[in-house]
């Protein structure tokens, strides 16, 4: 009798769609466990958080039907764990009028280039002719105006805030409203509020793509803002680390617990370019975020290296695929929008 292993069970899962998407069980992180006896009888746990009762009995169905399909196999049990989630999930959460496509920028940790990420992806896309508005929803260290060099104080119009417009960019920060450093308010729910009220409160008018750089991590507030806009996609930024890549995992569950689409991961600080010789050198040991992209069935989207003018241009408000659009860096941001206006538009 042949042995069943567990990656075995699993691959079989991976023939199963949640229904009604073209993403797996396996994929949407909901396989809790599988164990296996020594007569091949198979017990998997599945957990899905749903509050449509059809959802985990078809998958129910589904899983048990692909299972029973396996040569050797004995008995098959699948157990479903049902959560009811607390809030509704994204796909019922309301899209910005005027604005065709949203997508959020996130990282299971501070720090990892997230917020440069953004910016410069924002700034390639409208190189790329799309219309972009950038939303910096970090209220924790709102870093985005700095990284554009706006220092203007937004307009109202009708009782809604007019984006600040640079480099053809429109653009929207906390960091615009609050007077020096006021973040001790912004603890608990109110910081929920704060989000779901600035992330509906802003004159965007026509955008192609709204970008969002979240908060760092994956709290109540990062899921609150990404049930309270419909996001077509999510992109998660990490460094090429295996302990940023544990962060990155955490990010990716944020997004599929609401059913957002992971657009793919960014790694970022990939490897390391001297600025006088041009050698490339894999300080972090790069790679981390395409193994990590290739296990989770999500794709690459690029790697971005650790380049010294990147920060330079950052702290002087200019990004760097605009000021050195021919330089390494700007390249790999262009490949990166490139793919991401591709899912997007499929989507
Ligand atoms: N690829 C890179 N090469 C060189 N410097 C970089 C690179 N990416 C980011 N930096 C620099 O690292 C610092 C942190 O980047 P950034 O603020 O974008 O990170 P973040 O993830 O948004 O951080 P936070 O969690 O504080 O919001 C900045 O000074 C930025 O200029
Ligand atoms: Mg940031």
């Amino acid at each position: 009798m042949a042995t069943l292993t567990e990656n075995r069970i699993r691959e079989i899962l991976q023939t199963v769609k949640f229904p009604g998407y073209s993403r797996d069980i396996v994929n949407f992180g909901l396989v809790k466990s599988i164990s296996i006896t020594g007569k091949n009888d198979v017990t998997v746990v599945l957990q899905v958080a749903t509050r449509d009762a059809n959802v985990p009995a078809q998958i129910e169905r589904d899983a048990t039907a692909a299972l029973r399909q396996c040569d050797g196999i004995g008995q098959v049990k699948v157990q479903i764990a049902i959560e009811t989630p607390t809030t509704s999930p994204a796909p019922t959460a309301p899209g910005i009028p005027g604005v065709k496509k949203i997508i959020a920028v996130a990282s299971g940790k501070g720090g990892v280039g997230k917020s440069t990420v953004a910016v410069n992806l924002a700034a390639t896309l409208h190189q790329l002719g799309q219309s972009v508005g950038l939303m910096d929803a970090d209220i924790y260290g709102p870093s985005v105006p700095k990284m554009l060099g706006v220092i203007d104080k937004p307009t109202v119009t009708d009782e809604k805030l007019d984006p600040v417009e640079k480099f053809g960019l429109k653009m929207m920060s906390m960091a615009l409203l609050i007077e020096g450093d006021a973040p001790i308010i912004w603890r608990g729910p109110m910081i929920m509020k704060a989000i779901q009220q600035f992330s509906h409160a802003v004159n965007w008018g026509a955008l192609d793509v709204l970008v969002i750089d979240l908060p760092p991590g994956t709290g109540d507030a990062q899921l609150s803002l990404v049930q309270t806009i419909a996001l077509d996609g999510g992109v998660i930024v990490t460094t090429p680390q295996d302990v940023a890549l544990e962060v990155a995992r955490r990010g990716m569950q944020m997004f599929e617990k609401v059913n957002v689409k992971i657009l793919g991961i960014i790694e970022n600080m990939s490897y390391y370019v001297c600025p006088h010789c041009r050698q490339r050198d894999d300080v972090f040991g790069h790679g981390g975020g395409g193994t990590e992209a290739t296990k989770r069935g999500v794709p690459l989207l690029g790697e971005i290296p650790l380049f010294t003018e990147i920060r330079e241009y950052g702290d002087k408000g200019l990004p760097i695929v605009l000021a050195s659009p021919e330089s390494e860096p700007a390249q790999a941001f262009l490949r990166c929008a490139e793919t991401v206006l591709q899912l997007i538009q499929k989507s």
